[in-house]
């Protein structure tokens, strides 16, 4: 693959390849001297149209442990403020030919939209309600180390499934590696046709966290509800928050998981987030970096020498 646009086309094979390079570069990173020199002279750029604490400091020191140049490129004070699209933004960071861009856009499909029209390769940092493919892998890390295995887990994914990128890329991956996925959320927030994907539908905590591995939280996307039914934070909090009651209907020992950012006493109980041995929270940031490194790695081909 040259792009990474998301996890739709990845085999189980193409998503174990990318798990495996990953845990080798765990353990660089718990390294005190975590520099190698796999990219350098290669130069990759971050371009982030939306918001971003996660992925885009994860990709930042992805590339710099693996001793290429990263840069970072600041929309809100670049030439998109004078009205430059999209495309004419990538193809005027192309021709500084770069190796790699790394794109999040507010709208489905950008990723894929510039990687028919740049050199560098594209890796999709979250595209709109579309895909979000290093989270589904750093969550698919996260699940394997610790049970040491995909196929054959239940996971369930809670909260707000339509407008979630997280939600389709992580139901696309662990079908493909065989674990069962539900989504769980108000019939506002489950948008019709997702059990085509793979996922089974439910529409209450109780039925759809019973017996199940992996409880996955995601955030409510205020931002991407403007004009619509906006839930109540409170009366959403009582139906559809984590707490320790509705964690009690998961498996004893279910991990619990959410890519962040989190509302605390919106979508998850403060208490349960913070559950020392079972919350997943920052053992998904720290696998963030090293899937990172891995997805540059795979997608940088050895340089050829010469000048
Ligand atoms: N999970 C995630 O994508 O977080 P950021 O928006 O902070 O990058």
């Amino acid at each position: 693959h040259r792009h990474l646009l998301g996890i739709n086309g990845l085999s189980s094979a193409d998503i174990t390849s990318v798990l495996d390079v990953a845990d080798s570069y765990v353990e660089q990173n718990r390294r005190a001297d975590k520099r190698s020199a796999l990219l350098r002279g290669r130069t990759i750029v971050n371009l982030f149209f939306e918001d971003s604490t996660r992925t885009r400091t994860s990709f930042e020191l992805a590339g710099k442990r693996l001793g290429g140049d990263v840069i970072n490129m600041s929309v809100s004070t670049s030439s998109v403020k004078k009205g430059e699209t999209l495309i004419d933004t990538a193809m005027t960071l192309n021709a500084m030919h770069p190796d790699v861009l790394i794109v999040r856009h507010q709208e489905s499909g950008a990723a894929m939209l510039l990687s028919t029209k740049v050199d560098a390769a594209v890796i999709n940092a979250g595209d709109g309600t579309h895909e979000h493919p290093t989270q589904a892998l750093l969550d698919a890390l996260t699940i394997r180390r610790r049970k040491g295995k995909l196929a054959g887990l239940t996971v369930a994914i809670c909260g707000d499934i339509l407008h979630s990128r997280v939600a389709r890329s992580n139901i696309l991956l662990l079908t493909t590696m065989g674990a069962k996925v539900r989504v769980v959320g108000p019939p506002t927030l489950v948008p019709s046709g997702i059990d085509k994907l793979g996922a089974s539908v439910f529409h209450d905590m109780k039925s759809g966290l019973d017996g199940v591995d992996i409880v996955m939280m995601l955030r409510l996307q205020a931002e991407r509800m403007s004009g619509r039914f906006v839930p109540s934070p409170r009366e959403y909090f009582h139906f559809f928050g984590l707490t320790r009651e509705a964690l009690a209907l998961a498996k004893p020992d279910a991990l619990i998981m959410h890519p962040g950012p989190m509302n605390r006493g919106v979508e998850i109980d403060s208490e349960v987030a913070d559950d020392v041995g079972r919350s997943m929270i920052l053992d998904q940031v720290e696998m963030g970096v090293a899937v990172r490194m891995a997805v540059l790695d795979l997608l940088c081909p050895p340089a050829t020498g010469g000048n």
